[in-house]
């Protein structure tokens, strides 16, 4: 990521280990990633459900009996009001932030193979359970298992895949599991525009229900990983790590990475309160990006989209159908984004400005309507290029392995407050602010652009292992670290003796 200060290759920590890039490590890391699956699943399916009138009319009949009696001449933008809609989809996210703040000594102790395979198993059990919901009840606990399966891989799979990758292809690894979440997204959307048709209206049933797939996917796919050389150094197992460094290299001569992670573990054992040393002033950099990136993440707005395309678009004057299909096509732009794209602020504002001149949007002519889907597509294609998938690169790879659990539970945990406060808030903004919520958003974008251009260091080409110095290195952050902060794992990695 582009970043105030210019560094050497390796981030000035000269380190260049040896290896291929293997068919193993990219097979484990595809695996890994459908990890993003549930999330971007979860992502995709509720706007559509909460737009279906069958399942409004079962768990939500003051909303549905709202939304046919309400007049072309009425306040289109409060029509889906309601607190209780939106703690439908908001509430898996609250149950996600606890979940990740409790996977965090599990991967600690347990590995990231284990916590993904759980998530999975407690994700499919909760889609079970909203498939089959008969009352409100029914509905919430199967969301918060949900939530907390989401937790739980959201924890553990950037992690898991930054730390399998070699140094060189990090990046290029880990945008896998932005690339699963939107295809994800994409999956659940294509399937609500096919249930909504149903007849009898239990189509809503299949598209909470289908999450079933992505949870026994992930849980079985753990089944079949390895877990990572750092996990197994951190719980002692030095021999299997090391046969796993070879295999996943492709080289015998793993020596050097193999010590330099065994050094960053002995140095971590030190630490015996990650989240008492992750407050220390030396971690102010990361920790400040733990909270930063994925509250920021959500400031772009892009979950408005996300979770209320359709009720965004029947809103404005699009039908039923038409909803559905904006939104599948929305979803597209998303799925294609995290492959390519740019400009999310002027395309934030461009919506607004589209929102703002509509006035009370009633019947849209369909040149309107063209526009305002492209726009949305473009913007958020731009998201999938930018704070989409480095929101979540970013994070995994700049935090050392002593409080890399916690720090990650953090940025988890932030990520999910926002998503549940943008997604609880936004009938209620949308409502008041009606096109200024695009603009709000817009001004996000705006700040954290100048703010991470500023303040964000270079991490591409630097093992993860020897993140700090890149801190150590910047021209703000250096403050915070002090020479005998990276004292420990220089020794280390210099003396070779661990
Ligand atoms: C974000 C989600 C978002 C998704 C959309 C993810 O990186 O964390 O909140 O819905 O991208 O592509």
């Amino acid at each position: 990521m582009a970043g105030g200060a210019i560094l050497p290759p390796g981030g000035g920590s000269g380190k260049e280990y040896p290896g291929k890039f293997t068919g193993r490590v990219f097979f484990t890391c595809i695996i890994a990633a459908t990890g993003g699956l549930i999330f971007g699943y979860d992502l995709g399916i509720s706007g559509g459900v909460t737009s279906m009138d069958s399942f409004l009319e079962k768990f939500f009949p003051d909303v549905y009996r709202k939304e046919i009696s309400i007049k072309p001449s009425d306040n289109q933008y409060c029509k889906f009001d309601s607190q209780k809609l939106t703690f439908f989809t908001s509430s898996l996210y609250l149950a996600a932030l606890v979940s990740s703040l409790v996977a965090s000594p599990v991967t600690r102790l347990f590995g990231r193979r284990l916590t993904m395979m759980f998530g999975g198993l407690l994700f499919a059990i909760g889609a079970l359970l909203n498939g089959f919901a008969q009352d409100l009840a029914m509905l919430y606990i199967g969301r918060i298992l949900l939530g907390c399966g989401v937790g739980a891989a959201n924890q553990s799979v950037p992690i898991y895949l930054s730390e399998m990758a070699p140094f060189k292809y990090r990046g290029a690894l880990n945008i896998m599991f932005q690339i699963t979440v939107t295809f994800g997204i994409f999956v659940a959307n294509l399937l609500n525009y096919f249930t909504a048709k149903i007849k009898d209206g239990w189509g809503w049933r299949l598209s909470l229900g289908g999450a079933f797939v992505p949870g026994v996917i992930i849980c079985l796919g753990s089944l079949c990983l390895s877990d990572t050389p750092n996990s197994l150094i951190e719980r002692g197992k030095l021999d299997e790590a090391k046969d796993l460094l070879k295999k996943i290299r492709g080289i015998d001569n793993i020596d050097e990475e193999f010590h330099d992670l065994v050094a960053a573990s002995e140095a971590s054992k030190l630490v015996k309160h990650p989240w008492r040393d992750i407050l220390k002033r030396k971690h102010r950099p990361q920790l400040s990006f733990a909270i930063l990136i994925p509250a920021f993440q959500q400031l772009t707005g892009v979950n408005v989209f996300v979770f209320y395309a359709p009720v965004l678009f029947k809103s404005m004057g699009f039908g039923n159908n038409a909803s559905l299909i904006s939104s599948m096509i929305t979803s597209i732009g998303i799925f294609i984004g995290a492959i390519v794209s740019s400009l999310t602020a002027v395309m934030t504002i461009a919506i607004g400005v589209k929102f703002g001149t509509s006035g009370n949007p009633g019947e849209l002519p369909m040149w309107y309507a063209a526009v305002l889907v492209v726009a949305m597509c473009i913007y958020i294609a731009g998201f999938g290029w930018s704070w989409g998938p480095l929101g979540w690169l970013v994070p995994s790879e700049i935090f050392p392995l002593e409080i890399r659990s916690a720090a990650q539970s953090i940025n988890v945990a932030v990520n999910m407050i926002f998503t549940f406060a943008v997604a609880q808030a936004f009938t209620k903004m949308l409502c008041h602010l009606k096109f200024g919520l695009f603009i709000f958003f817009a001004s996000c974008v705006a700040v954290m652009t100048i703010f991470v251009y500023n303040l964000l260091p270079e991490t591409k080409g630097v093992p993860i292992e020897a993140m700090t110095i890149v801190w150590k290195n910047h021209p703000y952050w250096s403050k915070f670290v002090k020479d005998e902060d990276t004292e420990d794992y220089e020794m280390a990695t210099k003396a070779g003796s661990v």
